[in-house]
């Protein structure tokens, strides 16, 4: 697919839609490890970021389409979670599917009966909106494909990254995996603000992190980040914050073709502090972490002054941490986390998950 490629679907007459068609997908969240906080309209960021795709933490879904008599206004949907109704996830798809009915105007004929469940607990504090928009996105994209044979693989995944991002800006890099750049940098030529691309060049040691999330706080958030990113316009700080982020990507491209482990520890501490930075100093400020995740990040860092590995730890727009580690250190991180760590969980939850591929068909 071309730069230029448009992402809108032109040609097909109500004659030649098929009746009903149902398709399941599944997939993961993702952990940024430069962040994406700040943006403009529509869904378009203010500076790259750069993700492991998740393997175990994933959303799926499956979509009923059935052919409407005539064509309608708006998309219509009923939407199940666990098979059971669930009305309160339906302002986030109505909006969604207003966003990206320019790019898939054949929806305007169906009628699609969504049915979605997580593998992780719906209220832990994982945030379901990077899965849940992705997989909505693939079973939109393979009714697509049935329309449009012609679709090729390249555009299909482009596609779907670029309806995902409509739905949650994140949810543009768990398309694809292992590691996801989504934005445009000038050192990356193939990078984009509308989709997620793979990075190319990294060292081994990055094909098999490990990412065990402690779940601090497993209620709702006290600001959401719809909410956050509004917060960056204005932001006095903002402007140096997207520099910043633009210049950790370029470092990152070092680190990750280097397999420079230190640095990359550096790198995504520094990352995780200065996303929480944007909030503590954003007008009205607020806190998103708790007295235990300041307790897991000093216990991170002494671990890992002691020990010499190479632990690090990063946060999302929450309380819980996501610590980063390769998988050569994993036994004695296990063990650390295990004997150290997992107290200062809520219920003592926590989730072993490691670095993945990105969406499947079920
Ligand atoms: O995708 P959103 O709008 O929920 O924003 C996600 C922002 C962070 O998770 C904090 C950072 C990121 O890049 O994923």
């Amino acid at each position: 697919m071309t730069m230029g490629y448009d992402f809108r679907f032109t040609h097909f007459e109500h004659d030649h839609l098929i009746t009903a068609f149902t398709t399941s997908w599944s997939a993961p969240s993702n952990i940024a490890l430069v962040k994406y906080w700040g943006k403009k309209e529509v869904q378009i960021p203010c500076n790259p970021s750069v993700s492991f795709t998740l393997r175990e933490c994933r959303t799926q879904t499956t979509i009923q389409f059935d052919l409407q008599s005539s064509k309608k206004e708006e998309i219509l949907f009923s939407i199940q979670y666990e098979g059971q109704p669930a009305p309160s996830f339906a302002p986030k798809i109505t909006e969604f599917l207003k966003r990206i009915k320019p790019y898939v105007p054949f929806l305007t004929h169906y009628h699609l009966t969504i049915d979605t469940c997580n593998t992780f607990p719906h209220s832990s504090g994982i945030a379901s909106s990077a899965s849940s928009m992705a997989a909505l996105a693939a079973g939109i994209v393979a009714l697509e494909e049935k329309l449009n044979p012609s679709l090729t693989k390249e555009e299909q995944t482009n596609k779907c990254s670029f309806l995902a991002r409509l739905g949650s800006g994140s949810a543009a890099r768990s398309v694809e995996g292992p590691i996801i750049l989504w934005g445009n940098h000038p050192e990356s030529p193939n990078s984009s603000d509308l989709f997620g691309v793979k990075l190319a060049v990294y060292d081994n040691v990055f094909a098999s992190y490990h990412d065990t999330v402690l779940l601090v706080d497993q209620g709702q958030k006290i600001v959401s980040s719809t909410v956050g990113h509004n917060l960056m316009h204005n932001h006095l700080y903002a402007s140096t914050r997207f520099e910043q982020a633009r210049e950790n990507y370029s470092q990152l491209l070092k680190i990750f073709s280097k397999g420079d482990l230190v640095a990359f520890v550096d790198l995504v501490e520094q990352e995780a502090l200065s996303l929480h930075a944007m909030m503590l100093t954003s007008s009205p400020s607020y806190l998103l972490m708790q007295p235990n995740t300041l307790r897991i990040i000093e216990e991170v860092r002494a671990f890992r002054k002691k020990s010499g590995l190479h632990l690090a730890f990063t946060l999302d727009a929450g309380a819980n941490v996501h610590l980063l580690y390769p998988d050569a250190e994993a036994e004695k991180t296990r063990r650390f986390i295990e004997n150290n760590l997992r107290q200062y969980c809520q219920d003592n939850a926590l989730i072993h998950d490691r670095i993945g591929m990105g969406i499947k068909n079920t």
